[in-house]
């Protein structure tokens, strides 16, 4: 899902469309994000993950820098697009790939 949301921000960009669609999926992509390191979160205390703690930080770090990168794009900042695309693929993939990848392998 999260890849969804990069993948339908790249799409609105790539065509052109206007802050208010752009704004939208960034709102979402924070919404759906919160939820999903919750319930990520919540497996690993119910797992008493070690690593708990930089996880989570991490998670916090992404939705903080969403949440910036939602605000000055409001404000009306004209590279926030290639900024936004950037981060957030770059974000995701080494998320996904290490930490994410590291839990599952200790969820077994
Ligand atoms: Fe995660």
């Amino acid at each position: 899902m999260l890849v969804d949301y990069i993948n339908q921000l790249h799409e609105a960009m790539a065509k052109g469309h206007g802050k208010e669609i752009l704004g939208k999926i960034l709102d979402e992509l924070i919404r759906y994000a919160k939820e999903h390191f919750q319930r990520e979160e919540d497996h690993m205390k119910s797992i008493r993950y070690a690593d708990f703690a930089s996880h989570k930080q991490e998670h916090e770090i992404f939705i903080k820098e969403v949440s910036d990168l939602h605000a000055k794009f409001s404000a009306g900042n004209a590279m926030l697009s290639v900024r936004v695309s950037k981060f957030l693929k770059d974000w995701l993939v080494n998320h996904i790939m290490k930490l994410d990848r590291k839990l599952a392998a200790a969820s077994r």
